[in-house]
């Protein structure tokens, strides 16, 4: 299916996977594979606001991924401060909001004042929501939405459960990719992948260019997303009902 403007799906989020194989295949440290992520990443926020996407959610770091080596570690955190304080200009002058979502209370005073002033400078854009997902995990973010509640007294529901959950901004994600092979979940986006798409590329995300994204748009455009309910009384609705749903 050939995309446009209807068929491009509002909200993406991606799990990014595949960096530290892409640098272990060049013989590289994989720190150069997260590196090398950015630049996808990049390339990728400029092929989703090209396309008219209105919310592109990532998963930058995993509250599982402080496991990993601690030079890994504290270089990741060090290519977050450098790539804030490199693209934030230009991502402004693309339209480009950021929101950081995740316990931010265990990053350095220094990460979280880099993610706070990330957050200013971009506040007044509208072309495109660009969520962080940064110490993150999907258990997390329902436990501290849970936790959060019981302390205000306020009854747990799914809606005050949403509300008070990070990605309380914006509607929940349409389509789901995950690059790199596997087909998992990963504690990503638990509570709002509940209607989403599922997307699985091969590709590792270094290599994930907008080639890549549009299969991925091609691919979400021919699905039938019933919500529950059946074929039949998908048909009997209007075109505009039924990709609002
Ligand atoms: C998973 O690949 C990727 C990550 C844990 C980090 C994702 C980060 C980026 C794409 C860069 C953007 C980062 C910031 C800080 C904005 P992996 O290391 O698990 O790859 P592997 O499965 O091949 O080992």
């Amino acid at each position: 299916m050939s995309i446009t403007p209807a068929t491009v799906p509002h909200h993406i989020a991606i799990v990014m996977d595949g960096n530290g194989r892409w640098a272990t295949r060049r013989f590289l440290p994989r720190l150069a594979g997260h590196r090398q992520g950015v630049e996808s990443l990049r390339r990728c926020v400029r092929a989703c606001v090209a396309r008219g996407v209105g919310v592109l959610t990532v998963f930058a770091f995993s509250s599982e991924n402080w496991n990993r080596p601690a030079d890994e570690v504290s270089g990741l955190m060090d290519l977050l401060a450098k790539a804030l304080a490199r693209e934030v200009p230009q991502l402004s002058r693309d339209g480009v909001r950021l929101h950081f979502v995740g316990e931010k209370s265990a990053l350095s005073d220094k990460v979280r004042e880099g993610l706070r002033q990330a957050e200013a400078a971009t506040a007044a854009n509208d072309r495109l929501v660009l969520n962080v997902c940064f110490n993150y995990g999907g258990r997390w973010d329902i436990a501290q939405a849970a936790a959060a509640l019981a302390a205000r007294g306020e009854p747990i529901t799914e809606a005050s459960l949403h509300a008070a959950m990070g990605m309380a901004h914006v509607p929940d994600p349409d389509l789901l990719i995950r690059t790199g092979g596997e087909k998992r979940i990963s504690n990503f986006l638990l509570w709002q992948a509940a209607y989403s798409e599922l997307y699985f590329s091969d590709r590792l995300w270094p290599d994930f260019d907008e080639a890549a994204l549009d299969e991925a748009i091609a691919d979400y455009a021919a699905r039938e997303r019933r919500f529950g309910r059946t074929s039949e009384q998908l048909q009997q609705q209007p075109t505009a009902a039924r990709l609002s749903a």
